[in-house]
């Protein structure tokens, strides 16, 4: 190796360390945006959107279920599930909506796979806060 060859080789180690954790942020993003195909017949994320068949999904992580300032009438099941929206009960309600909420109306089958759910998370974190 010649000398003047390392301080390129400097750069790149330093881009190698520095870059893989938010490449695989975006790419999680990115295939959770095409996962929430699956949510839009119901759902929009905006601020202000539309209530579909299920409620607007704008300020969700964070908040309790059923209990944001949407104008959707969620459900009873819902609202006194006790629920608070993170990454792990988002995770759990995804999966098998009606094992953890019983009785909750969204009649989603729900997705089995927690990588997934993982990149739905995410996506849904970048886009309704
Ligand atoms: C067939 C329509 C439908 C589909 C598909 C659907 N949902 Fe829902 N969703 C609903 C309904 C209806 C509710 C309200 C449930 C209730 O009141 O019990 C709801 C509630 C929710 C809530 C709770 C909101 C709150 O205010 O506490 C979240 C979060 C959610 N859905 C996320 C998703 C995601 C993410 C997907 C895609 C994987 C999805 N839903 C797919 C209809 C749907």
């Amino acid at each position: 190796m010649t000398p003047l060859m390392k301080p390129t080789c400097l750069v790149i180690l330093l881009l190698l360390a520095c870059t893989p954790a938010s490449i695989a942020r975006a790419q999680d993003a990115d295939a959770g945006e095409k996962l929430f195909e699956r949510c839009v017949a119901c759902h929009t994320v905006e601020q202000g959107g539309a209530n579909r068949v299920g409620p607007n999904l704008w300020g969700v992580f964070g908040s309790a279920a059923g209990q944001r300032d949407t104008g959707f009438a969620a459900s009873d099941a819902l609202k006194k599930s006790g629920v608070v929206w993170t990454d792990e009960t988002m995770s759990a309600y995804l999966e098998r909506p009606r094992a953890f909420v019983p009785g909750t109306r969204m009649l989603f089958a729900g997705m089995k796979r927690a990588d997934q759910r993982d990149d739905l998370i995410a996506y849904l974190k970048s886009v309704t806060r």
